[in-house]
């Protein structure tokens, strides 16, 4: 297989969690295909004072967790020790950026890619010192984590203020939905087949549902949830992207800008949501006690770190539209939340009724057909359709049509960190979000977080287990539809 260019890679953060359960394990794995170069370094840095044997030693250990058993052997493993450095570094004070300036000493004509795997406030600070220190070539690249920004002004001035040191092309805004294998082979789905594309329209389709589901409540990241919550950790940016890749019209080819353009165009098109509006199309929710899997769970205001009165939300369900001739007038239903019944990331597409049945109603009722494209905890796709039941009467009966991309291509499907983390490295930007796109996705939040702030009430409280308050399913019912939610 073929490897990249010799590279530099600093990784800031990496002895934070996002390091070591995603970013190490995924560097490991495309090492272990043969894809990282023999002159690939890792610079792993971090402010604690650690020696390159203890950090490696917490690697070990991590591995032991995030990787399988059979993917662990001791060559795989002494090549890919052989390309870490560690460096202690603190973005407060700058003190070790010397020790990192001497490390990368020489290798100017080298591609350098500074991961921020940190916290979005030392962002701009960490990108200002690598700059003095006169550590950014016109080889480097740098990854930005989420969340971008907390609201329009604050996304601008942290892009303004890295826009004055790395150009745009040179900046890999990271969402890691975008590096899910089936929200590739949704593209080659639609792109790479005639059958959807006629059908991918308002005449066709009934409704869209994009629904992301977790079981885990906030954790340990109370502090960083409890200022964030749901729409702007889940919303303003996975739940987006999902809808641009569904909604978006073909792009003349699969080129940064060209997805991009098409992308954004989906953004603008997104019906904005302001005062009453937002308050009838969307539902907030606050998970309370219950019980994931059979094991009791405590309700969000008692987890550690969060305020006995916070508002934040933990759940959002919402309706929207998108202003243009192919969707005009067909809902577009999201849904995350955490703490909910199941694990579970999934499109929706519902097609219309037939219509007229010619088969009546003893023959079984036909139910229209439905294309399930799923992210998670499995990938694959499914297609619902009525066939005839067996036997000597015409008994129709909804059966689907599957593909298991795990049966299909008999092969683990990379994490998404392993193809985005490989994309940063090979200089390709298609599946990182440009900073327009950054911009529209706030403008459309916005309005909704401030009708919220404005109408000043708690959001809904749902059981934990459950499928989040029951206004959600009611935003539905609204329109004769629901929530899919069988799997
Ligand atoms: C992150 C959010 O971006 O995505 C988390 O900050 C969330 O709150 C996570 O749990 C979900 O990612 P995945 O890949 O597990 O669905």
């Amino acid at each position: 297989m073929k490897t990249t260019n010799p590279f530099d890679l600093v990784l800031f953060g990496a002895t934070g969690d996002l390091a070591m359960s995603k970013l190490l394990p995924a560097l490991y794995r495309r090492d272990r295909a043969g894809q990282l170069p023999a002159d690939g370094r890792i610079i792993a840095t971090a402010r604690r004072a650690l020696d390159r044997e203890s950090f490696i030693a917490r690697i070990d250990a991590a591995f032991e967790q995030y990787l399988e058993a059979d993917e662990r052997t001791a060559a795989d493993w002494d090549r890919f020790v052989a390309r870490l450095e560690f460096v202690s570094v603190d973005a407060d004070t700058a003190a070790g950026f010397d020790d990192m300036a001497a490390v990368l000493r020489g290798r100017e004509d080298h591609n350098r890619v500074f991961y921020l795997a940190v916290a979005p406030a030392y962002f701009v600070g960490i990108c200002q010192t690598l700059n003095q220190h006169g550590l950014v070539t016109d080889r480097s690249r740098v990854v930005l984590e989420k969340p971008l920004g907390h609201d329009l002004e604050s996304a601008r001035a942290i892009s303004e203020q890295i826009g004055a040191i790395f150009t745009e092309d040179a900046i890999y805004r990271i969402d890691h939905y975008l590096g899910k294998e089936t929200v590739q082979n949704l593209i080659a789905l639609r792109f790479g087949n005639m059958l959807f594309e006629p059908l991918w329209r308002r005449e066709w389709v009934r409704d869209v549902q994009i629904s992301v589901s977790e079981q885990l409540g906030v954790g340990g990241r109370a502090d960083f949830y409890d200022r964030t919550g749901a729409l702007r950790d889940m919303v303003q940016n996975h739940m987006l992207q999902l809808l641009c890749i569904i909604a978006m019209e073909p792009p003349t080819d699969i080129g940064a800008d060209a997805v991009r353009d098409e992308k954004l165009k989906v953004l603008r098109a997104l019906k904005r949501l302001e005062g009453q509006d937002v308050l009838r199309n969307t539902v907030r929710g606050q998970y309370r006690a219950g019980a994931i899997a059979g094991q009791p769970v405590q309700g969000y205001l008692e987890e550690e770190g969060v305020p006995a009165d916070s508002r934040t939300e933990t759940f959002v369900a919402m309706r929207t539209e998108l202003q243009n001739w192919r969707w005009a007038g067909v809902p577009f239903y999201l849904r995350t939340g955490k703490r909910l019944q199941e694990r579970g990331a999934e499109i929706v597409v519902n097609f219309r009724d037939v219509p007229h049945s010619i088969f009546g109603v003893t023959y079984g009722a036909g139910q229209p057909n439905r294309l399930v494209i799923q992210l998670q905890p499995d990938e694959g796709v499914k297609l619902h359709m009525m066939a005839k039941s067996p036997g000597d009467r015409m008994q129709l009966r909804p059966v689907a049509l599957n593909l298991d991309f795990a049966e299909a291509f008999r092969q683990r499907p990379p994490d998404a960190y392993e193809r985005l983390l490989m994309d940063v490295l090979r200089g390709r930007l298609t599946l990182f979000m440009r900073r327009d796109e950054l911009y529209a996705a706030w403008s459309w939040i916005e309005p909704i977080l401030e009708a919220w702030n404005d109408a000043g009430d708690a959001p809904k409280p749902y059981t934990a287990g459950t499928w989040g308050p029951a206004a959600s399913s009611a935003l539905l019912a609204r329109e004769d539809a629901t929530w899919h939610e069988e799997r």
